[in-house]
Protein backbone atom coordinates (compact mmCIF):
# COMPACT_ATOMS: atom_id res chain seq x y z
CA UNK A 1 0.00 0.00 0.00
CA UNK A 2 1.64 3.34 -1.04
CA UNK A 3 -0.37 6.96 -0.13
CA UNK A 4 0.55 9.65 -2.88
CA UNK A 5 -0.04 13.14 -2.42
CA UNK A 6 -0.45 15.47 -5.63
CA UNK A 7 0.56 19.29 -4.92
CA UNK A 8 1.12 22.41 -5.87
CA UNK A 9 -0.41 25.86 -3.74
CA UNK A 10 -1.13 26.90 -7.48
CA UNK A 11 -4.37 26.33 -9.37
CA UNK A 12 -4.73 25.26 -13.02
CA UNK A 13 -1.06 23.17 -13.08
CA UNK A 14 -2.59 19.54 -13.64
CA UNK A 15 -3.07 18.61 -10.22
CA UNK A 16 -6.54 17.10 -10.41
CA UNK A 17 -6.16 15.74 -14.12
CA UNK A 18 -2.76 14.01 -12.84
CA UNK A 19 -3.93 12.76 -9.53
CA UNK A 20 -7.45 11.36 -11.66
CA UNK A 21 -5.35 9.71 -14.78
CA UNK A 22 -2.72 8.49 -12.87
CA UNK A 23 -5.07 6.62 -10.27
CA UNK A 24 -7.16 5.30 -14.21
CA UNK A 25 -3.53 3.86 -15.34
CA UNK A 26 -2.78 2.34 -12.09
CA UNK A 27 -6.22 0.89 -11.79
CA UNK A 28 -5.52 -0.85 -15.92
CA UNK A 29 -2.48 -2.20 -14.90
CA UNK A 30 -4.71 -4.20 -11.99
CA UNK A 31 -3.68 -2.33 -8.75
CA UNK A 32 -6.56 -1.37 -6.41
CA UNK A 33 -7.01 2.48 -6.22
CA UNK A 34 -8.71 5.11 -3.96
CA UNK A 35 -8.83 8.64 -5.40
CA UNK A 36 -9.75 11.46 -2.34
CA UNK A 37 -10.49 14.37 -3.86
CA UNK A 38 -9.20 16.96 -0.98
CA UNK A 39 -10.60 19.96 -2.81
CA UNK A 40 -13.74 22.20 -1.93
CA UNK A 41 -13.66 23.05 -5.66
CA UNK A 42 -14.32 19.64 -5.96
CA UNK A 43 -13.13 19.52 -9.26
CA UNK A 44 -12.27 16.02 -9.60
CA UNK A 45 -15.58 14.76 -8.15
CA UNK A 46 -17.09 16.78 -11.05
CA UNK A 47 -15.22 15.84 -13.29
CA UNK A 48 -16.62 11.96 -12.65
CA UNK A 49 -19.45 13.53 -12.12
CA UNK A 50 -19.68 11.04 -8.52
CA UNK A 51 -22.00 13.84 -6.57
CA UNK A 52 -25.32 12.58 -7.49
CA UNK A 53 -27.24 13.25 -4.34
CA UNK A 54 -27.00 15.71 -1.37
CA UNK A 55 -27.04 12.31 1.03
CA UNK A 56 -23.80 10.79 -0.54
CA UNK A 57 -21.12 11.35 2.29
CA UNK A 58 -18.32 13.03 1.35
CA UNK A 59 -14.05 14.22 2.39
CA UNK A 60 -15.95 16.54 4.69
CA UNK A 61 -18.57 14.08 7.01
CA UNK A 62 -15.06 11.33 7.19
CA UNK A 63 -12.60 14.65 8.94
CA UNK A 64 -15.61 15.96 10.96
CA UNK A 65 -16.14 12.46 12.37
CA UNK A 66 -19.49 11.67 11.70
CA UNK A 67 -18.58 8.84 8.90
CA UNK A 68 -16.15 6.38 8.69
CA UNK A 69 -13.96 6.48 5.77
CA UNK A 70 -15.23 3.35 4.17
CA UNK A 71 -18.44 5.42 4.07
CA UNK A 72 -17.51 7.82 2.01
CA UNK A 73 -16.45 5.42 -1.11
CA UNK A 74 -18.17 5.33 -4.50
CA UNK A 75 -17.16 3.56 -7.60
CA UNK A 76 -15.79 4.64 -10.90
CA UNK A 77 -15.20 2.01 -13.17
CA UNK A 78 -12.04 -0.03 -11.75
CA UNK A 79 -11.26 2.58 -9.17
CA UNK A 80 -12.68 4.05 -6.15
CA UNK A 81 -13.65 7.62 -4.92
CA UNK A 82 -14.25 9.67 -1.85
CA UNK A 83 -15.89 12.37 -3.10
CA UNK A 84 -15.40 16.25 -2.03
CA UNK A 85 -18.13 19.04 -1.88
CA UNK A 86 -17.85 22.71 -1.23
CA UNK A 87 -19.08 22.11 2.38
CA UNK A 88 -15.12 21.08 2.82
CA UNK A 89 -14.15 25.27 2.45
CA UNK A 90 -15.79 25.69 5.92
CA UNK A 91 -13.56 22.86 6.72
CA UNK A 92 -10.26 25.26 7.67
CA UNK A 93 -12.32 26.83 10.11
CA UNK A 94 -14.22 24.52 11.57
CA UNK A 95 -11.69 22.50 12.17
CA UNK A 96 -8.84 24.76 13.50
CA UNK A 97 -9.55 23.96 17.23
CA UNK A 98 -9.85 20.10 17.11
CA UNK A 99 -6.97 18.48 19.04
CA UNK A 100 -4.09 16.99 16.43
CA UNK A 101 -5.81 19.11 13.49
CA UNK A 102 -3.70 17.79 11.20
CA UNK A 103 -3.65 14.01 11.26
CA UNK A 104 -7.42 14.25 10.75
CA UNK A 105 -7.19 12.49 7.56
CA UNK A 106 -4.39 10.11 9.05
CA UNK A 107 -6.36 8.26 11.20
CA UNK A 108 -9.57 8.03 9.32
CA UNK A 109 -8.06 6.42 6.63
CA UNK A 110 -5.90 4.22 8.57
CA UNK A 111 -8.03 1.88 8.14
CA UNK A 112 -8.26 1.27 4.26
CA UNK A 113 -5.84 -1.49 4.28
CA UNK A 114 -7.13 -2.85 1.17
CA UNK A 115 -5.62 -0.53 -1.32
CA UNK A 116 -2.87 -1.00 -3.83
CA UNK A 117 -2.45 3.00 -3.97
CA UNK A 118 -4.71 6.29 -2.16
CA UNK A 119 -3.63 9.18 -4.30
CA UNK A 120 -4.76 12.71 -2.68
CA UNK A 121 -5.65 15.46 -4.92
CA UNK A 122 -5.25 18.31 -3.02
CA UNK A 123 -6.41 21.73 -2.79
CA UNK A 124 -4.49 24.55 -3.82
CA UNK A 125 -2.72 26.00 -0.80
CA UNK A 126 -0.70 25.41 1.78
CA UNK A 127 -3.98 25.33 4.57
CA UNK A 128 -5.05 22.45 6.82
CA UNK A 129 -6.12 20.59 4.09
CA UNK A 130 -3.24 20.10 2.62
CA UNK A 131 -1.40 19.91 6.13
CA UNK A 132 -3.83 16.77 7.00
CA UNK A 133 -2.78 15.46 2.85
CA UNK A 134 1.02 15.82 3.57
CA UNK A 135 0.38 13.94 7.25
CA UNK A 136 -2.04 11.06 5.56
CA UNK A 137 0.69 9.86 2.95
CA UNK A 138 4.56 8.76 2.65
CA UNK A 139 4.58 9.97 -0.89
CA UNK A 140 4.77 13.98 -2.33
CA UNK A 141 4.41 14.19 -5.95
CA UNK A 142 4.74 17.93 -6.58
CA UNK A 143 2.94 18.78 -10.09
CA UNK A 144 4.62 22.12 -12.42
CA UNK A 145 3.36 23.42 -15.43
CA UNK A 146 6.08 23.65 -18.01
CA UNK A 147 5.59 27.38 -17.98
CA UNK A 148 7.45 30.23 -16.70
CA UNK A 149 7.79 31.41 -13.53
CA UNK A 150 6.93 27.04 -12.56
CA UNK A 151 9.46 27.25 -10.01
CA UNK A 152 8.12 30.30 -7.69
CA UNK A 153 6.97 29.53 -5.01
CA UNK A 154 8.54 26.00 -4.81
CA UNK A 155 10.97 26.81 -1.98
CA UNK A 156 7.52 27.98 0.11
CA UNK A 157 6.06 24.48 -0.88
CA UNK A 158 10.28 22.66 0.36
CA UNK A 159 9.55 24.36 3.77
CA UNK A 160 5.98 23.26 4.37
CA UNK A 161 6.98 19.67 3.38
CA UNK A 162 10.10 20.32 6.10
CA UNK A 163 7.94 21.45 8.94
CA UNK A 164 6.06 18.24 8.25
CA UNK A 165 8.90 16.23 8.12
CA UNK A 166 9.70 16.88 11.60
CA UNK A 167 7.02 17.68 13.46
CA UNK A 168 4.24 15.02 11.98
CA UNK A 169 5.16 12.78 9.46
CA UNK A 170 8.42 11.49 9.51
CA UNK A 171 8.17 9.15 6.94
CA UNK A 172 7.38 12.03 4.24
CA UNK A 173 9.27 12.02 1.16
CA UNK A 174 9.20 13.89 -2.48
CA UNK A 175 8.85 11.25 -4.24
CA UNK A 176 9.00 12.98 -7.67
CA UNK A 177 8.08 16.15 -9.79
CA UNK A 178 5.73 15.91 -13.01
CA UNK A 179 6.24 18.24 -15.53
CA UNK A 180 2.50 18.69 -17.48
CA UNK A 181 1.08 21.05 -20.24
CA UNK A 182 3.98 20.70 -21.87
CA UNK A 183 3.78 22.12 -25.60
CA UNK A 184 7.05 21.23 -27.30
CA UNK A 185 6.42 23.80 -30.31
CA UNK A 186 7.38 26.25 -27.78
CA UNK A 187 11.22 27.23 -27.03
CA UNK A 188 10.23 28.72 -23.39
CA UNK A 189 8.87 24.97 -22.57
CA UNK A 190 11.63 22.83 -23.31
CA UNK A 191 13.86 25.64 -21.54
CA UNK A 192 11.82 25.45 -18.20
CA UNK A 193 11.17 21.71 -17.86
CA UNK A 194 15.39 21.81 -19.20
CA UNK A 195 15.61 24.11 -15.70
CA UNK A 196 13.84 21.81 -13.63
CA UNK A 197 15.76 18.67 -14.55
CA UNK A 198 19.04 20.68 -13.98
CA UNK A 199 17.40 21.65 -10.55
CA UNK A 200 16.21 18.46 -9.17
CA UNK A 201 17.43 15.92 -11.17
CA UNK A 202 16.28 11.98 -11.22
CA UNK A 203 13.72 13.37 -8.86
CA UNK A 204 11.92 14.62 -11.94
CA UNK A 205 9.79 12.15 -13.86
CA UNK A 206 11.18 10.87 -17.46
CA UNK A 207 7.53 10.95 -18.94
CA UNK A 208 6.10 15.14 -19.65
CA UNK A 209 2.20 14.97 -19.61
CA UNK A 210 2.09 17.05 -23.14
CA UNK A 211 -0.40 19.72 -23.61
CA UNK A 212 -3.20 18.00 -24.67
CA UNK A 213 -6.65 18.70 -25.97
CA UNK A 214 -8.40 15.15 -25.00
CA UNK A 215 -6.98 15.95 -21.19
CA UNK A 216 -9.23 19.10 -21.27
CA UNK A 217 -12.26 17.35 -22.99
CA UNK A 218 -12.62 14.43 -20.66
CA UNK A 219 -14.14 15.62 -17.75
CA UNK A 220 -16.66 17.86 -19.00
CA UNK A 221 -18.18 14.14 -20.07
CA UNK A 222 -17.15 12.65 -16.95
CA UNK A 223 -14.60 10.47 -18.14
CA UNK A 224 -10.94 9.55 -16.99
CA UNK A 225 -8.79 10.11 -20.39
CA UNK A 226 -8.77 6.26 -20.97
CA UNK A 227 -12.41 6.21 -21.23
CA UNK A 228 -12.53 9.28 -23.52
CA UNK A 229 -9.53 8.71 -26.01
CA UNK A 230 -7.81 5.96 -25.10
CA UNK A 231 -5.12 6.81 -28.57
CA UNK A 232 -4.80 10.47 -26.95
CA UNK A 233 -1.45 11.68 -26.42
CA UNK A 234 -2.88 12.21 -22.81
CA UNK A 235 -3.86 8.49 -22.05
CA UNK A 236 -0.15 7.39 -23.52
CA UNK A 237 1.51 10.16 -21.42
CA UNK A 238 -0.95 9.17 -18.45
CA UNK A 239 -0.25 5.60 -18.63
CA UNK A 240 4.06 6.11 -19.16
CA UNK A 241 3.50 8.33 -15.86
CA UNK A 242 1.42 5.71 -13.95
CA UNK A 243 3.88 3.14 -15.23
CA UNK A 244 6.70 4.54 -13.39
CA UNK A 245 5.20 5.25 -10.12
CA UNK A 246 4.29 1.78 -10.27
CA UNK A 247 7.97 0.62 -10.72
CA UNK A 248 9.17 2.48 -7.89
CA UNK A 249 10.50 5.89 -9.25
N1 LIG B 1 -1.90 18.18 -20.26
C1 LIG B 1 -3.00 18.96 -20.43
N2 LIG B 1 -3.38 19.36 -21.65
C2 LIG B 1 -4.46 20.16 -21.83
N3 LIG B 1 -5.24 20.60 -20.83
C3 LIG B 1 -4.92 20.23 -19.57
C4 LIG B 1 -3.80 19.38 -19.29
N4 LIG B 1 -3.74 19.19 -17.95
C5 LIG B 1 -4.76 19.87 -17.42
N5 LIG B 1 -5.49 20.50 -18.37
C6 LIG B 1 -6.63 21.40 -18.17
O1 LIG B 1 -6.13 22.55 -17.48
C7 LIG B 1 -7.03 22.96 -16.46
C8 LIG B 1 -6.34 22.89 -15.10
O2 LIG B 1 -6.00 21.54 -14.81
P1 LIG B 1 -6.30 20.91 -13.37
O3 LIG B 1 -5.87 19.49 -13.43
O4 LIG B 1 -7.72 21.17 -12.95
O5 LIG B 1 -5.29 21.75 -12.48
P2 LIG B 1 -5.25 21.97 -10.88
O6 LIG B 1 -5.91 20.80 -10.24
O7 LIG B 1 -3.79 22.07 -10.56
O8 LIG B 1 -5.97 23.25 -10.61
C9 LIG B 1 -8.24 22.04 -16.57
O9 LIG B 1 -9.19 22.66 -17.38
C10 LIG B 1 -7.68 20.81 -17.26
O10 LIG B 1 -8.68 20.11 -17.98
MG1 LIG C 1 -7.51 20.78 -8.88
Amino acid sequence: MKKIAFTNQKGGVGKTTTTVNVGAGLSLMGKKVLVIDLDPQANLTYSLKMRTSKLEKTVYDVLKGDVEARDAIMTHGSFDLMPSSLELSGAELELANEPARECLLRDAIDVLYEYDYILIDCPPNLGLLTLNAFTAVEEVIIVLQSEYLALHGLSKLMNVIEVVQKRLNSSLEVAGIICTLYDSRKNLNREVVGHIRDHFGSKVFKTVIRDNVALAEAPSHHKTIFEYDDASNGAKDYFALAKEIRNGH
